[in-house]
């Protein structure tokens, strides 16, 4: 058998890859003075990166999601999504983006074989979407999303941050939002990384809240679509859309991990707060490496813990998740 699978039996069709640590968006949470430190210069070449897919690819992985930093500031990308969709055996190759100047770039990624989109927009009000990000794009981002549906997607899912006094009080607002169109949002619990902690402490709120008021809106938590991993998801009859809860926080939130990550530079990581990543860098330099570097996958993987350490306080020695991909 080929698939992989972990000392919990828990199997990994899911691949994350950031091909880039740089980030244009300069998020609170995440990269508040913008990207200083970049290792934009040396991340993966697209032979690496066909290299690495294509291996991850004969191990069960069906779906890659490209993460950063910010993907598309990658000036190859559309050859970079044409590398991974020409390998058969991935089915779903989606991209996780801030949305910068995604109104005029959608149509080349969904030529390129993109077939799947999640975009951070925090909040629906410019102003804090502003003070959030750093950049008054709140409009752009949104009529990229109305370009992707006119170009054949069919959802979109939309990843937003939450934030205590921010926007915490803007539910309502997201619903109204979603009542006619296929998107998903999912709401983010603020997680402590490396060096947020102030920002933690001050900012987080749990999703717990979020949830407690949908319920009394109507909203019904659906049974775990396989392909779910962290998110909880509800709906509701009157609404297209839907909304996703991710709570790191919460109890049991790793026992449906599917996924593993690949950073820029080529490190294997295990998972999100894992301490430090394994590199395969050194076995991406030949096509003639494919059966090492399977084999070093297979290794690593029995490394995999049950879960994290946020809960005791260990919030791993990412710095941002910029630096992993999130
Ligand atoms: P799908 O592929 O559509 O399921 O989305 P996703 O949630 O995996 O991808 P996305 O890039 O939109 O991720 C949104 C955020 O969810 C991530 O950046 C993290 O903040 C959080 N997240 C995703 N996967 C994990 C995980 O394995 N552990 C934790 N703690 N958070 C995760
Ligand atoms: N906590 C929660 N979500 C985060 N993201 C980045 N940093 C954090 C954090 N500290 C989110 C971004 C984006 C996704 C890829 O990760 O908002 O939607
Ligand atoms: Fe998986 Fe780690 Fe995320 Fe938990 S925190 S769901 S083990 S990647």
């Amino acid at each position: 058998m080929n698939r992989l699978q972990d000392r919990q039996g828990r199997e990994f069709p899911y691949l994350r890859l950031s091909v880039t640590d740089l980030c244009n968006f300069k998020c609170q949470y995440c990269l508040p003075d913008g990207c200083i430190e970049s290792q934009h210069k040396s991340a993966l070449t697209l032979p690496e990166i066909r290299r690495l897919a294509t291996a991850f690819a004969h191990l069960g992985t069906r779906k890659i999601r490209i993460s950063g930093g910010e993907p598309s500031l990658r000036s190859d990308f559309n050859d970079l999504l044409r590398t991974i969709s020409d390998i058969p055996e991935i089915k779903t190759l989606a991209v996780t983006t801030n949305g910068y100047k995604m109104d005029k770039r959608i149509k080349s990624w969904l030529d390129a074989g993109m077939n799947r989109l999640n975009v951070s927009i925090d909040s629906l009000q410019p102003d804090m979407f502003h003070r959030i990000t750093g950049h008054d794009r709140l409009d752009e981002i949104l009529r990229g999303i109305d370009i992707a549906f006119e170009n054949g997607l069919s959802s979109i899912k939309v990843n937003t941050v939450l934030m205590k006094g921010m926007n915490d009080h803007e539910l309502d607002r997201f619903l109204a939002w979603i009542k006619t169109q296929p998107i998903t949002v999912r709401f983010i619990e603020l997680m402590e990384t490396g060096d947020t902690n102030d920002f933690f402490l001050k900012y987080h709120v749990s999703g717990a809240t979020v949830r407690s008021k949908l319920i009394e809106r109507g909203w019904l938590l659906d049974a775990r679509a396989a392909d779910a991993g962290p998110a909880q998801e509800f709906s509701h009859p009157d609404y297209q859309g839907k909304i996703g809860l991710i709570m790191p926080y919460s109890k049991d939130f790793c026992a449906s991990c599917n996924r593993l990550r690949v950073t820029s530079q080529g490190d294997f990581q295990l998972c999100l707060f894992s301490e430090n990543g394994y590199s395969l860098r050194h076995l991406l330099q030949d096509d003639g490496q494919q059966e090492l570097l399977i084999a070093r996958i297979r290794d690593l993987l029995t490394l995999k813990d049950d879960r994290h350490f946020l809960d005791q306080g260990i919030t791993g020695a990412t710095r941002n998740l910029a630096m992993i991909g999130g």
